[in-house]
């Protein structure tokens, strides 16, 4: 049977988004399943990036730094679920593949010379930092498309990233 141009446009749309009785409109979940997944590639890569550091960070803090990574691991872990969530619920497929997140993941290469506690505690603030900085922004976005829940999604996400943050960012904060 051949394709009308009509019809390639419904299959188009519906390898995008599935269709839902969720009432926020096609156009809104669209974008914010687009959103969801941009941050959902941020949340893993954070993940590894604080695994990385429990694994390999040295030094007479080891064993502080070794147990607060893996604590954060655990809450991240919390985080990348509710954004992969949120975008199924709306219709969208949860990006989350390794290939995917390390194509798309705007966070900041984590340094492969990092050894000492100190040099780990820099890497995951500033990994903290960056991802804190697209979750508050996305909060806005989302509001600005009226899904105030995936705002909430995100209001929580950057509360708790405000948290570990300050975990993190407090060993450094003596020395200033
Ligand atoms: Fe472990």
């Amino acid at each position: 049977m051949p394709v009308t141009s009509s019809g390639r446009i419904a299959s188009i749309r519906r390898s995008k988004i599935f269709n839902t009785k969720n009432d926020l409109s096609e156009a809104t979940r669209v974008a914010v399943v687009e959103l969801l997944n941009a941050r959902l590639a941020d949340c893993i890569d954070l993940q590894t990036q604080i695994k990385h550091a429990h694994w390999n960070v040295k030094g007479p803090n080891f064993i502080a730094l070794h147990e607060l990574f893996d604590k954060i691991n655990e809450e991240v872990e919390d985080y990348v679920d509710e954004i992969a969530e949120r975008a199924v619920q709306l219709g969208g497929i949860a990006q989350g593949t390794t290939r995917t997140v390390a194509k798309r993941s705007s966070l900041p290469q984590y340094p492969a010379n990092a050894v000492d506690g100190r040099s780990h505690v820099e890497a995951l603030s500033s990994a903290l930092a960056a991802f804190g900085k697209s979750a508050r922004q996305a909060i806005d976005t989302v509001d600005d498309l009226s899904d105030l829940d995936t705002a909430d999604v995100f209001t929580e996400v950057s509360r708790g990233i405000d948290k570990w943050l300050w975990f993190v960012e407090a060993h450094l904060q003596a020395e200033r």
